[in-house]
């Protein structure tokens, strides 16, 4: 499947940006790439290596010229989408909630699952933000000792919300200096100099869908049906990069000296004595350090990651799945 035609599906978004510049930057396999996304955008055009492209509005008959559409236009347009484009032959990355859990379609961070590929159907789900930063981290220690409980909270930047969270950040941060602070639109509060924890739709449960998609996703990806896991999502005035700060019980005892060598060794993750967003921010690698024992529980330990979720936790994952598929073939 070298030199595949490519079209990304809410191109002018915060994700479809990033596709853009990552099929760019990186050596991926493309002898076409088109932009789409909606009536909105018609006319328009997006930034791609060193040319312009169109905006083209999306359509179901697009996907018969393209052999990959990586979809980030979120959930509705998926679900509208998606499933035909994989079953008219075309291969599809989609970066929404739609598909994660249905069991035809694997739910994939490469470097920790992607078996979960093999006899795929055209359609790969990539999963949210948060859970691949914080499985990134995770895995290499289920790896060791045998994951089985979970306890996290998130740090999550504005761009987690698209465009729009990022510039509510910027507009809200600039009327708050001026002492004129708009209301927010994005977030449930004003989120410059703030901290927010809801993130998502709230359940019955007094968790929000976004922390549950924590522990499901987390048990697809892992393999761990019953992994137990409490989160907590929170929103925070950073522009870009997903913090977590995960405490994981485990079936075995833990050591520090391997823990902390898996970690050096895992393929995506790189150590870090203090893991910033400001040091993950446009970095591929998720930065893992502040790992320590937990003093009463000798099966336990606890750490701080960050991710830059646009990347690792959106468009680079999407393109490293195409990637395994096309050197795999
Ligand atoms: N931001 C992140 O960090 C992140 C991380 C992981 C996953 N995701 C997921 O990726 C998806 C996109 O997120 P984003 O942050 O990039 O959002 P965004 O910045 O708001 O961009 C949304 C994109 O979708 C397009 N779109 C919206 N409605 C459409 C329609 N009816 N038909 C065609 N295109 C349409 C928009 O095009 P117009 O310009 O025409 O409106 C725009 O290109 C979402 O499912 C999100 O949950 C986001």
């Amino acid at each position: 499947m070298s030199g595949v035609r490519v079209g990304v599906i809410g191109a002018t978004g915060a994700v479809g940006r990033e596709l853009l510049a990552l099929i760019g930057e990186r050596q991926f396999p493309a002898r076409e790439v088109r932009a789409f996304a909606s009536e909105r955008s018609a006319g328009t055009t997006v930034s791609f290596a060193d040319e312009e492209l169109d905006v083209e509005v999306v359509s179901p008959a697009v996907f018969k010229d393209l052999d990959v559409a990586l979809f980030s236009a979120g959930a509705d347009v998926s679900r509208a989408l998606a499933r035909d484009a994989a079953a008219s032959g075309c291969l599809v990355v989609d970066n929404s909630s739609a598909f994660r859990m249905d069991d035809d379609v694997p739910l994939v961070v490469p470097e920790i699952n992607a078996r979960a590929l093999e006899g795929h159907g055209n359609l790969i789900a990539n999963p949210n933000c948060t859970t691949i930063v914080n499985a990134m981290a995770v895995a290499p220690l289920h790896d060791a000792f045998g994951l089985r409980r979970m306890v996290v909270a998130s740090y999550q930047a504005a761009s987690g919300a698209g465009a729009a969270g990022l510039a509510e950040l910027w507009s809200g941060t600039r009327g708050y200096l001026a002492g004129d602070e708009p209301a927010p639109e994005v977030f449930a509060a004003p989120l410059a100099f703030n901290v927010v924890p809801r993130i998502g739709v709230p359940l019955e449960d007094g968790g929000t869908d976004e922390e549950a998609k924590m522990g499901r996703e987390t048990r697809k990806i892992l393999g761990i049906p019953d992994l137990e896991v409490v989160c907590t999502c929170v929103r925070v005035p950073v522009a870009r990069a997903h913090g977590v700060a995960p405490t994981l019980w485990f079936d075995h005892p833990v050591d520090l000296a391997r823990a902390r060598l898996a970690l050096e060794e895992a393929e995506g993750v790189r150590w870090d004595e203090l893991p910033t967003p400001r040091a993950a921010s446009g970095k591929d690698d998720v930065l893992v350090g502040r790992l320590r024992a937990v003093p009463f529980e000798e099966r336990a330990l606890t750490l701080f990651a960050v991710g830059d979720q646009v990347r690792k936790g959106a468009a680079l994952n999407a393109l490293q799945i195409v990637e395994r598929l096309v050197t795999h073939r």
